[in-house]
């Protein structure tokens, strides 16, 4: 790169970064509207909603339109013009700075950084980033600031791109994020890459992988707790006779898997449990297409202690995986890491904090273990 592009980057970051580090601090005092971010440890079993989301959650990053026009606007307009000037004044090329002060932001604070940034400077924060940062600590932050189901999109995309594809991270999209979230996640892949999510997952994979990722993907599943105790009944058992069955046909598998809501696949894989006396996932055959299956099944039957192995193999594999790392943290932050962290201390012997601050050095470690809320401690 250019001396020039990284002296206007310089230039631009800079006063930025300075003035928004001074803002966080003084803001820890007395924080009222610029509450700063504890991630794991405030974010409740469900969703993180700070306080000031409550009364202007509908404010979104990227469209101005959204803050002008709204009924009497005052209180909006006012929280924005606050972030305005925090931008306005200071940013820098600093890591530890931007470390300090994207890692201690929530989402809405996080939305209202950037936009206020593209008003001052008419440049996208992201780009920014891009140019002073780079690595793991560069893609983390990226994502970190990302608006969750763009984020989403963003990691379908390098998934896709990938020479030799691990398709966790869409089934994690597809069956974990809620029914909704889902919907949000494809119109953002749509947007950003011109194609839908099913129609590239179809023309990268092939036969019965294709078949599972396609109609997992395009499930709009019922949420609720109701299920039928009948339906698990006789659904266990087609399960085991597809599955064990040497019937190689898929079919019911995937039409069961892709359709039914997560009460009612729970109600199954306990029935299952209960008559053929282990886990449907105990003795699967080989080869991707059961390997896929299985991520399915645990991401289904069990996020939280999914995310947790996931978790343990990105930091005890002897290579270990940066790239799985930052996206659980990143896209569980805001949502259930707490209870991701319980788990995986309780299984492990070790908290994920001390496990990541042994394995890892410098900006990295400090961003990974300030959304895991262990610089709060
Ligand atoms: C992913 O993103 C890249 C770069 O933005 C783009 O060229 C590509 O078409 C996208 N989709 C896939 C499936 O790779
Ligand atoms: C699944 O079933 C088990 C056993 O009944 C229950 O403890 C658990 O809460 C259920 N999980 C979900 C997500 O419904
Ligand atoms: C758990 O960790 C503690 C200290 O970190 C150690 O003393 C203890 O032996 C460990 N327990 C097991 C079961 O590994």
């Amino acid at each position: 790169m250019g001396l020039s592009k990284k002296f206007i980057c310089f230039c631009l970051l800079f006063p930025l970064l300075l003035f928004l580090l001074f803002q966080l601090e003084s803001s820890s005092s007395s924080s009222s509207h610029g509450s700063s971010f504890k991630p794991a440890i405030s974010a409740s079993s469900q969703q993180f909603k700070p306080p000031v989301l409550q009364s202007h959650g509908s404010f979104e990053a990227g469209n101005h339109d959204h803050h002008k026009g709204k009924d009497g606007g005052g209180d909006d307009n006012q929280v924005f013009d606050d972030e305005k000037r925090k931008v306005h004044t200071g940013w820098g090329t600093d890591e530890k700075a931007i470390i300090s002060i994207l890692g201690h932001r929530n989402l809405f604070q996080r939305k209202l950084v950037r936009l206020a940034f593209q008003e001052i400077y008419h440049q996208d924060l992201l780009q920014q980033l891009k140019c002073e940062l780079s690595g793991n600590l560069e893609r983390a932050i990226s994502l970190w600031t990302l608006d969750p189901a763009d984020r989403d999109a963003v990691l379908a995309n390098e998934t896709l791109q990938k020479s030799d594809p691990d398709y966790r991270v869409i089934i994690e999209i597809a069956c974990i994020r809620s029914p909704e979230d889902l919907l949000a996640v494809k119109r953002a892949y749509k947007f950003r890459y011109k194609h839908s999510l099913e129609e590239d997952l179809a023309s990268f994979t092939t036969a019965d992988i294709r078949k599972l990722l396609v109609g997992v993907t395009s499930a709009y599943r019922y949420d609720g707790d109701e299920f039928d105790e009948t339906v698990a009944q006789s659904e266990a058992s087609t399960l085991h006779q597809e599955i064990h069955g040497k019937a190689f046909n898929n079919e019911e598998v995937i039409r069961i898997l892709s359709t039914r809501s997560q009460a009612q696949l729970n109600a199954t894989f306990n029935i299952y449990k209960d008559i053929y006396g282990h886990s449907i996932t105990k003795g699967f055959p080989g080869g991707d297409y059961f390997s896929t299956l299985r991520t399915v099944i645990r991401c289904i039957r069990d996020p939280k202690k999914y995310f947790a192995k996931v978790l343990r193999s990105a930091i005890n594999l002897e290579e270990t995986n940066e790239d799985a790392l930052s996206s659980v943290i990143v896209t569980r932050a805001e949502k259930d890491l707490k209870d991701i962290k319980e788990l995986y201390l309780k299984r492990n012997n070790i908290s994920v904090d001390e496990a990541v601050a042994r394995e890892w050095s410098g900006d990295y470690k400090t961003f990974i273990l300030a959304l895991l809320g262990a610089d709060q401690n």
